[in-house]
């Protein structure tokens, strides 16, 4: 069963159309530069939404014809979201780039992001394999589960380029997909809260507690494979 956290949800009109807010958050820069960055930030936006529908949609038909076909459903659920513009500003910013859209569009890969939690590893590297089958182009991995992060985090991390058919031409969209067990989900979404109520830096007694939850979850990712290659055989 697909269960979607779509940014969408607004609908159209308002999303991805920056929010009266934004202009707030972007309080670094002087009022007139922060009117045309979100105005020239719109079109931009608008693609990367198509990037993410575009992605949404494959991945739920493979979820839906997996379930149909082997009564295994690879996606337990997905979420999306596109990044707002402020921290596109702030990244851009942060690493001395121009703050413009043309500047965002090159050199920022995670402006439209998806998350799909799977049941098993076997499932995260399947989804993986057909974004590969089905041409679209794979422009960068980073597996944090061959290699976990120091801190004990775990997931495939792909930026692809999905193939958007507007009207008069084709784009290209980048799109960070993260791919991940719903174990490893469990963990990176309580890390996270954790690292967030802590001020972005983990206590140090936490930081132990964390890499020993991260190393159990991994057992329970194993636990549960053996468990499905058994069911599998027996009903083989
Ligand atoms: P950013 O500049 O932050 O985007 O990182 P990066 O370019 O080094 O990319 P990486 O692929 O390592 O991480 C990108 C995203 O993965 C982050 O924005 C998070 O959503 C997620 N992520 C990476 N590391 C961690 C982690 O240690 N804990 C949690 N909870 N999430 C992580
Ligand atoms: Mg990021």
């Amino acid at each position: 069963m697909v269960n979607e956290d779509s940014p969408s949800r607004g609908g159209p009109r308002e999303w991805p159309y920056p929010q009266p807010s934004a202009i707030e958050q972007l309080g670094d820069m002087d009022r007139d530069d922060a009117l045309a960055f979100l105005r020239q930030l719109r079109d931009l936006l608008m693609v990367h939404k198509f990037g993410v529908d575009e992605l949404m949609t494959k991945l739920r038909i493979w979820s839906e014809e997996f379930d149909h076909a082997h009564e295994h459903d690879p996606i337990e659920h997905i979420s999306s979201r596109i990044k707002r513009p402020e921290a596109i500003a702030a990244k851009l910013a942060r690493r001395g780039l121009p703050v413009d859209p043309v500047s965002a569009r090159e050199h920022l890969t995670d402006i439209a992001g998806v998350r799909v939690a799977c049941k098993f590893i076997s499932d995260v590297y399947l989804i993986r394999d057909l974004i590969r089958q089905h041409q679209i182009e794979i422009v960068q991995t980073k597996d944090y589960i061959a290699a976990p992060k120091p801190n004990g985090y775990r997931s495939l991390h792909l930026i692809i380029n999905v193939p958007v058919h507007l009207s008069d031409r084709t784009e290209l969209v980048a799109v960070e997909l993260q791919l991940r067990t719903i174990a490893m989900d469990f963990w990176a979404a309580v890390e996270h809260e954790l690292l967030y109520k802590s001020g972005g830096q983990v206590p140090e007694t936490f930081a132990a507690k964390l890499k020993a939850a991260a190393e159990a979850a991994a057992r329970l990712d194993a636990q549960m494979t053996s468990l499905h290659e058994r069911s599998e055989r027996a009903s083989g």
